[in-house]
Formats: structure tokens, sequence, C-alpha cells
């Protein structure tokens, strides 16, 4: 039985062999960089991972605490809970992501691409093919591999990485389990005559597995590993039916239970017992949650997708259309995390004192964050749409109050003491507070002009005065 795992084992190894290339090296950053531009814009992308088939860039979460102003702690991010790491995976097409787990839980978005995601999820190995838009979360310390499965097409991936778990290096600690020489497994690291025993091979079958010339975390593949249909739910535990799955779940069971240990007693719980394990999510094929003829904006919590619960994350995605502009708010239970994937625009974030923090030009690829309870805006340029993606470091509804608008807080509060908090009479106060007729998306400037308006600004500084008197 030992025998024919490790020849599965085996089969997937040699064939990473046959590719050719080195991609040694850690290699410096290179790229992602860019001269700052403003407190919440992340600039600095360095790369983790580089291999043959690929490359993983890592954006720190809050960028340059040296940079903030004086006395303001890791606390702006909602402390270390806030804590989180923006990915972007790049993989060459038949290319494989070695079974590694990390020290952080991952929520991947496909970019673009297809790919097949196989991970350790209760016991047992569950395989999914993922398209475009797709959400999928991926606990920390669970064994996950990766095949770009796209047809000549290169695949891309943006990940929170959630580092409130993680061992405290940084950006994210990965343990191998698959790899050769580079990686190096960390079933390496153990006695080659204790490894021989819980394999139940001759350390002579050991060393072919462990000491073949692998070229990378992400690497070439051919064959049976790139072009094989994500298989069926298969339970570590279960030996059940069906020769070759059973041989493949006997090596994960070997690698996870035998020798990492720690879940030694799976064997007798839960037999026979069917996982249900999620699917994932797709962003594009649900309704927004809202929409006007100015753009939409979608926002996943674990009440759409039960996942999300475990790692508390959020998911958002937007579209303004040109010079549209996502209506002053303020996150009351979140920091925010955002990548711009296409167009460009500006962002404005406001200080609790009601100064300017930053007013920044971003465009595609661009990084962001915004602290919990800082006032923002996102204004599209006018040369096309901005769309923009992210998370929030809560999956519970992360209700965005907006500040102006039709339904904004403001615009709820309109009335004698309000009108009192800024030392206008309520006449004035109406003037300006109702004068806007959408909400959450607003029309582009020029339209707004177009009917005399120009009031933004004048609301803008009421904002200011009334959020922080
Ligand atoms: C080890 O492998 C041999 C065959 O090579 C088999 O007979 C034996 O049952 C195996 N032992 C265990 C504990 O799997
Ligand atoms: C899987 O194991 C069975 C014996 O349990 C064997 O007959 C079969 O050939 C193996 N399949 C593969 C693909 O190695
Ligand atoms: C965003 O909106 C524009 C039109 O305003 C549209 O062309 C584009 O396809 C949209 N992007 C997505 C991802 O739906
Ligand atoms: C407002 O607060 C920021 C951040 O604490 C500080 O840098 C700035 O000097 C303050 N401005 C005023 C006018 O108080």
């Amino acid at each position: 039985m030992g025998r024919t795992a490790v020849v599965i084992l085996l089969l997937v190894f040699s064939s990473w062999r046959m590719t050719m290339g080195e991609g040694e090296g850690e290699g410096e950053g290179g790229g992602g960089g860019g001269s700052r531009r403003g407190l919440f814009i992340l600039e600095k992308a360095e790369q983790v991972v580089r291999s043959e088939g690929g490359e993983v860039r890592v954006v720190k979460g809050f960028g340059f605490p040296e940079a903030w102003p004086e006395g303001w702690g890791w606390g702006l991010a909602g402390g270390r809970r806030g804590l989180m790491h923006i990915g972007f995976i790049a993989m060459e097409p038949n290319t494989l992501f070695v079974p590694h787990y990390l020290d952080s839980s991952l929520v991947i978005f496909v970019r673009r691409g297809d790919v097949k995601v196989g991970w350790i999820y209760k016991d047992a190995l569950v395989e999914r093919q993922l398209k475009m838009g797709d959400i999928i979360h991926i606990p920390s310390g669970s064994t996950f591999y990766m095949v770009n499965t796209g047809k000549g097409q290169r695949l891309q991936m943006i990940c929170s990485i959630d580092a409130s778990e993680s061992l405290g290096w940084s950006p994210y600690q990965a343990f191998y389990v698959g790899g050769g020489t580079h990686p190096q497994s960390v079933l390496a690291g153990f006695d080659s005559a204790t490894l021989a025993v819980a394999f139940n091979v001759t350390t002579e079958e050991l060393h072919t597995l462990l000491r073949s010339r692998t070229a990378g975390p992400i690497v070439y593949v051919t064959g049976e590993a790139a072009e094989r249909q994500p298989r069926r739910e298969r339970d570590l535990d279960r030996r059940g039916e069906g020769g070759e799955e059973i041989n493949g779940s006997w090596t994960w069971r070997k690698l996870l239970n035998g020798i990492l240990g720690g879940k030694s007693n799976a064997e007798d719980k839960d037999k026979g017992k069917a996982v249900r394990s999620p699917d994932p999510y797709n962003l594009y094929d649900h309704d927004p949650d809202y929409r006007s003829k100015y753009g939409w904006t979608i926002a996943l919590g674990e009440d759409d997708y039960h996942p999300l619960k475990h790692s508390d994350i959020g998911v958002y995605l937007v579209n303004l259309t040109a010079g549209s502009m996502l209506a002053p708010h303020v996150n009351p239970t979140a920091t925010e995390y955002g990548v711009v994937l296409g167009g460009s625009g500006t962002i404005q974030v406001v200080f609790p004192n009601g100064t300017t923090a930053m007013n920044a030009e971003v465009a595609a690829g661009d990084v962001f964050w915004i602290p919990r309870y800082f006032p923002f805006c996102q204004i599209a340029s006018l040369s096309g749409p901005l769309e923009f993606f992210g998370f929030t470091t809560s999956a519970r509804r992360n209700r965005p109050q907006f500040l102006i608008g039709q339904s904004s807080v403001l615009r709820a509060m309109v009335g004698p003491e309000l009108a009192a908090g800024f030392g206008v009479s309520e006449e004035q106060l109406r003037d300006v507070v109702e004068a806007q007729k959408e909400s959450i998306i607003l029309p582009s400037w020029p339209e707004k002009e177009r009917r005399g308006g120009g009031r933004g600004e004048e609301e803008l500084l009421l904002i200011n005065k009334i959020a922080f008197a």
C-alpha cells in the first residue's frame, strides 16, 4: 500500500523533474514600487516566491508605519486582528504550485484564467475548478496546491493573507509538503529511518522522492497533474471504492496523519461521513447589492458565503462609471484593503481632525488601505470606468455609513439639531444636504455643474465639521 502511494508521488515528481530550468534564487522585489503618493497607498510589493513557472508578490498591510503621524500605532488598523497583506499570484500555463500550507489563511480571488485548487478540508482532499471571478477560502495550516488549467493562459489571482494567526515572520511562512530539493519539503527534516518506517518503504525509495531535483515552488507539469479533471472529494479516512482514488488518498493520509501528526484520531472519527466542502463563490455571477447607471457595488460577507466566517474577512467589488464617485463613507466595523483592477481615479481620505489625510491618484495595480472610522471616497477619472476590488477585516456585514447622498447619515439627521450643529439655519442646511438626489454612487462633476451645482466642496466641508466636531 505504502509503495503504491509512493509510486503515485514519484510519477508526479518525476514529471516536474522532466521540465528544465532552475528558477533559483530569492531575487530582489523588482517593480511594484513607485514614488510615495499618499499615506494610505501601499507601494512596496515584495516578491516572496520566484520560480520558473510563476511568482508571488505580497504588498504588506499598513505600508510604512514610520511615516504615520506621531503616536499612531497598529491600533489604526484595528490591532493585530486587522493585520492583512495582499498577495498577487501569477502562474504560467501548465504549471503547478507545489502542495504547501501557510501560517495564514487565504481568501483567493481569481482575477484571470482557470485554476484547479486542491486542499484539505476537514480531513478530506477537496478539489475545485475555479474560473474568473471565483472566491475561495483556504484555512491556515491546510495543505493546498494549485494547477493552472487554462489552455495557454496566464493565471492571475489576488488573495488576502490574514496574518492574525501567523508565526510573526512576515509576510507569511510557507511549509512545503511536496518538493524535492527546492523547495525543500518539510518531510526532509525528519530522520530518514523514521520516514522509511512511517512510509513503509526503503530509504532508497525515500531518497528518490525527497532528493529529486525540483525547480522551485511553481513548476511546469505535464500529463496527469496538468490535465486531470477535479476529483470528487476524497476522505482521508475512507479507503472506499475505486483504485486510483484510494491510492491518492493514502498518500495524503500518510503525509498528513502519519508524519505531521495531530490528526491521528481522525481515523475513527467521522468514519464514512461525507464531507460537505464549500463551492467557490463567483462575484460576477451574482447581482450587485447596489446598481445605478453610475456604477455598482458588491459586498460579500459570511451571510452570503459562510467560509468567510472562519477567517472573518469580507470581500467587495466596485465598478464606477467614468467620473462617478462612491460617496464619502466610513467603515464602522472594518479596515478596508483595495486593489485597483482597472481604470484610474482618485481616493480621498480624511483625518479625524477634519484635514485631508490623502488625495491620491490611483491606477490599475495600485493597492490602498483605509483604516476603520476614517471617512473616504473613490472617484473614477473622466476617461473611463474605475474598477476596484478588495477585502475588509470583518465578515459580518460591514455596513458603510454614507455621509453624503440620499441614504446618508446627514440626510437622515436633517433637522434643527444638525442645523445648530453646523451653526446654520435649517433651511440653509436643507439646501445643501438635500440637493443630491442619488445615493451611494454619485454622478460626475460635469453633470452637476450643468445643474448649476458644484456643491460637493461645500458639502465636504460640512461633513468634516459635523462628523468630527
Ligand atoms: C509494508 O509493506 C509491505 C509490502 O511491501 C506490506 O506487506 C506490509 O503490510 C506493509 N506494512 C504496513 C504497516 O503498511
Ligand atoms: C491502486 O492500488 C490498487 C491496490 O490497492 C492497485 O491495484 C492499483 O493498480 C493502484 N492504482 C494505481 C494507479 O497505482
Ligand atoms: C465596469 O463597467 C463598465 C461600464 O461602465 C463596463 O464596461 C465593464 O465591463 C465593467 N466591469 C466589469 C468587471 O463588469
Ligand atoms: C490633523 O491630524 C493629523 C494627524 O494626526 C496631523 O498630522 C495634522 O497636523 C492635524 N492637523 C491639524 C490642523 O490639527
